[in-house]
């Protein structure tokens, strides 16, 4: 923790990646202790495989369940059939689900409707979240551009789930997984941020010199709708969790 460090949203920086991810580890299983039933807001990407991983670990050691617990995935693209293996649902399923005893029929992502039907399907998804008693903890990456799930520069602060279309950056940013960016589906469902502000906890992890900027902007700057990220500000609960090479423009 860098007690220095000047930013409207609190933020711990770690010496690596592995060992925020482990803290964030540590503290879901914390309040699983406390609370079997949790339900968890949770993210795809590269910045959180070294979590699930370690919830994984955990698992396998005996030393956490999420088998009373609920999830609810941020966003999935539209465009792909169902059981696509480069949908979040399919990803999900070989980095946590497959690897932890969260039962099958509490996981949660919006389905890739056709966009059509995107509009009840975003309606369905707002549902569920307010069945279950809204979101207790949830976990957070950051674009390059700043979105957090897919709200993408421009966001409003009061959006909800619906039907987005993604950022070229965004784009480029999944390309490999695609096979180049003429594949990347142009859509997805997100839950908003409005929904994402709801949460009663948010953790927001990010890590690598490609995060810097944005990171600073994200923490730094005056809230804007430009910088979803930066609509955290406020909360209740956040906080960032860094390593050194994405918090390095803080703090100048
Ligand atoms: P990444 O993506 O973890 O792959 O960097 C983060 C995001 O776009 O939210």
């Amino acid at each position: 923790m860098s007690p220095t460090l000047r930013t409207r949203i609190a933020c711990t920086v770690y010496p690596s990646a592995g060992a925020a991810a482990l803290a964030v580890a540590d503290e879901l299983r914390a309040r699983l202790a406390g609370y079997p039933s949790l339900v968890l807001g949770l993210p795809t990407g590269n910045t959180p495989v070294p979590f699930y991983q370690e919830l994984s670990r955990l698992h396998r050691a005996g030393l956490l369940s999420l088998a009373q617990a609920t999830s609810f995935n941020l966003d999935e693209y539209l465009g792909l059939a169902p059981g696509d293996p480069r949908s979040f649902r399919a990803w999900m399923q070989t980095q946590l689900f497959s690897q932890v005893d969260l039962p099958a029929n509490r996981t949660h992502l919006p389905d890739p409707v056709e966009p059509a039907a995107a509009p009840e399907e975003s309606r369905r998804y707002e549902q569920l979240i307010r069945e279950v008693g809204g979101i207790d903890w949830m976990l957070l990456g950051i674009g390059r551009n700043g979105h957090i799930g897919f709200n993408e520069p421009g966001s409003a602060r009061t959006s909800r789930t619906r039907l987005v279309e993604l950022e070229a950056k965004t784009i480029a940013d999944a390309a490999k997984t695609f096979g180049g960016e003429q594949h990347v589906p142009r859509r997805a469902i997100t839950m908003g941020i409005g929904t994402i502000l709801e949460a009663r906890a948010i953790r927001v992890m990010a890590f690598g010199s490609a995060k810097a900027e944005i990171v600073q902007r994200a923490l730094t700057a005056e809230p804007t709708e430009l910088v979803p990220a930066s609509l955290l500000a406020g909360h209740a609960d956040v906080r960032f969790l860094l390593d050194a090479e994405s918090a390095q423009l803080l703090g100048q």
